[in-house]
């Protein structure tokens, strides 16, 4: 059992003698072995094949030695178990419905079963965790309810999110009703997989930056606060992601994730000392730093462990996604140096 990763311990604030690293979409476009796979099928069709999810889940950890690896799926898909068509298009990103009203898709929406609705997703966790490398943890996750009402609402990406917010300005019961319905999905498809076998579930809310702080407490953080009570005592860390969000922090704080996500627009050390010794956090890299030189992304890693790591319940992370361009060598670099890196900062072992 991966009980005792570095990266579930430090999920849970205690202290490690390595920091962990993860990178989110270390599974993706800038591996040859995944644009190999990729070349050959859709996007869907891998997340929809158990053999073929699994294989992409364990390309990076193979290849690099995380500390984590993240199922190969993706938010949207549950969408689509609600009722709701999803495809994704090879320019434009996905799209939702076929250009009906984002109110009518709102309608389709149903709670689907997750072993029925989403077995696959359960099958490929069951078969990654038979060969995951030791001491490497499994993340689970969804789309928060707020993101997935966004893609839900808009019928996939938008610039200014006018047709969410005229939705939820104009119809805010109806809005806090397309909340609750999510949230009813989501704490079941998250509880199967930690039945199935994940360590921990991310919690990706992407557009939670949208929202000023008075909004987001009214029409997000009760939602976010009723799935996350929903995920304790499940034996899986909570880990909440969004980015641009800094200025969100005292709402985001009582979600009562375990681990909160932090971008590179905030400094590290400024962060933990805002969010305190027992709030345990995750980032924060410009993913474009690894278009440095190796001496430049050296140090910007560096700055960020001598600030991350004064505390207990510090994962190494990207503030975003790898993007698809990025050196491979890169990336086995940052992964040796936050291995290499001392732990016992200032405070590191003070809470045993
Ligand atoms: O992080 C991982 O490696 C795990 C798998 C994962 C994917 N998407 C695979 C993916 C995860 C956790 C996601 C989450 C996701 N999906 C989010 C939240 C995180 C974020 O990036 O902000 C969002 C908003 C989506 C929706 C989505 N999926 C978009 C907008 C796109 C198109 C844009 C893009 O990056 O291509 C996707 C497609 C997608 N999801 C790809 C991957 C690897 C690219 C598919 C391809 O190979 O063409």
């Amino acid at each position: 059992m991966a009980a005792s990763s570095v990266f579930v311990e430090a999920c849970l604030g205690r202290s490690v003698d390595r920091l962990p690293v993860w990178l989110m979409r270390q599974a993706g476009r800038y591996l040859p072995e995944y644009r190999e796979l990729r070349g050959r099928f859709p996007f869907l069709t891998l997340c929809k094949t158990p053999s073929l999810a699994a294989e992409v889940t364990l390309q990076p950890v193979e290849r690099f030695r995380m500390d984590a690896a993240i199922l190969f799926s993706d938010i949207l898909l549950i969408l689509e178990a609600m009722g709701v068509e999803l495809a994704f298009g090879e320019k434009g990103g996905p799209r939702l419905g076929s250009g009906e009203p984002g109110e009518e898709r709102v309608r389709l929406l149903s709670v689907p079963d997750p072993a029925d609705d989403m077995g696959y997703v359960l099958d490929a966790i069951r078969q990654i965790k038979g060969s995951l490398p030791d001491g490497c943890a499994l993340i689970g996750f969804s789309g928060a309810p707020f993101t997935l009402a966004t893609y839900l609402i808009e019928g996939g990406t938008s610039r200014d999110f006018y047709a969410t917010k005229a939705f939820m300005y104009r119809q805010p019961s109806a809005f806090h009703g397309v909340m609750e319905k999510l949230v009813d999905a989501l704490e079941p498809f998250l509880k199967a997989q930690i039945a199935a076998g994940v360590d921990a579930v991310q919690l990706f809310d992407t557009w939670a930056m949208i929202l000023s702080p008075a909004d987001y407490g009214k029409f997000v953080l009760p939602h976010m606060q009723r799935l996350v009570a929903g995920l304790k005592n499940q034996g899986a860390p909570v880990l909440h992601f969004s980015l641009g969000t800094s200025t969100l922090f005292k709402e985001m704080v009582r979600i009562g994730a375990d681990v909160l996500s932090l971008d590179w627009k905030i400094d590290m050390g400024e962060a933990r000392a805002l969010l305190g010794p027992t709030q345990a956090v995750q980032g924060n890299l410009d993913p474009f730093a690894l278009f440095q030189d190796t001496a430049g992304l050296e140090a910007s890693v560096r700055g960020i462990l001598e600030k991350g790591s004064r505390w207990p319940g510090y994962i190494f992370n990207l503030g975003h996604g790898v993007h698809p361009k990025t050196p491979v060598e890169k990336v086995r670099r940052l992964v040796e140096v936050v291995h290499g890196f001392p732990v016992g900062g200032a405070d590191q072992g003070a809470q045993g």
